[in-house]
């Protein structure tokens, strides 16, 4: 699928992209329409080597009220294989997102809540709005945070996820910055100053030392040390003789800004 998009809005702005999802009279709730264009808006920006730093918003009141009901009601009708296949579809958005190359900031306003919790935990970093409300309330429903889950537990961690998961509770953005799934909370007209310093920072560093190092932190955090030590070994050789290795060693030496930062 290429753009224009339906239920998203993207727009460029030098090496950063912006990506709004667009259903705002559902609250950004997703159904199949709206998956199927984050997956395909992460596939572009994965090879799009232009893009250095991605924001992830949504539109309306609130960033995101998880998946649409109305959809999740209809699977009723669905053969098992047709729903497995359509839980796999959302499966896979998670994961495009989680594994872009660059970073992800996501820009959580109103609430984030379900599956809208969940697009908070595959970004890299998430700043939110002091009155958001987060909640992973899919038990509330009668159903559970089944895809978001490797995704949230990397965030927030077994304890939290038994008490949050469990009682479905919504709670504070303070609460959610506690746990590790937001970094920065602050009232709702400095969310784009502060995600302006985010980008600033993104934009000092390198594209490729970015993406390996998100890579590795993927990689390393799912390996027992002993493991995970020649793996490292090889991944920081790897980066310190690569021409941009070598750009900001060199840089740093000869007193100037590495290349990559007058972009
Ligand atoms: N799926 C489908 N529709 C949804 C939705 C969802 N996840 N969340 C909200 N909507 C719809 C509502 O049904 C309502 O539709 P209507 O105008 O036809 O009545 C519309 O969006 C506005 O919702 P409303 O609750 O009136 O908005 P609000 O701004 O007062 O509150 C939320 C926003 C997000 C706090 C609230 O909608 C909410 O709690 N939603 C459910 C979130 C949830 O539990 N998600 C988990 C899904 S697994």
């Amino acid at each position: 699928m290429l753009p224009p998009y339906t239920h998203l809005i993207v727009r460029r702005d030098g090496p950063v992209e912006h990506v709004l999802l667009n259903r705002p009279d559902v609250r950004n709730a997703f159904n199949e329409d709206l998956i199927a264009e984050l997956t395909a808006w992460a596939g572009a920006i994965a090879s799009d080597t232009s893009v250095r730093v991605a924001v992830l918003g949504g539109m309306g009141k609130v960033f995101c009220a998880g998946a649409d009901v109305t959809w999740m009601a209809k699977t009723i009708h669905y053969s098992e294989e047709e729903n497995i296949r359509d839980a796999t579809n959302a499966s896979q958005m998670f994961g495009a997102l989680n594994s872009l190359p660059v970073p992800l900031i996501g820009r959580v306003h109103g609430a984030a809540l379900g599956g809208g919790a969940g697009l908070a935990a595959v970004c890299d970093v998430v700043v939110a709005d002091d009155e958001a409300i987060f909640g992973f309330t899919e038990v509330k429903l009668g159903i559970i945070p089944a895809v978001i889950s490797p995704f949230a537990l990397a965030k927030v961690g077994r304890s939290a996820a038994r008490e949050l998961f469990l009682t479905g509770q919504r709670f504070s953005a303070a609460r959610a910055r506690e746990i590790g799934l937001v970094h920065a909370v602050v009232p709702a007209p400095e969310l784009d100053g502060v995600i302006d310093v985010y980008i600033k920072e993104f934009l000092g560093a390198g594209r490729e030392a970015i993406a390996a190092a998100k890579a590795l932190i993927s990689v390393v955090s799912a390996l027992p040390i002993e493991s995970a030590m020649p793996i490292t070994a090889r991944a920081i050789a790897a980066r310190r003789v690569s021409p941009e290795g070598q750009e900001g060693l060199t840089a740093f030496l000869e007193k100037r800004r590495p290349r990559w930062s007058d972009a």
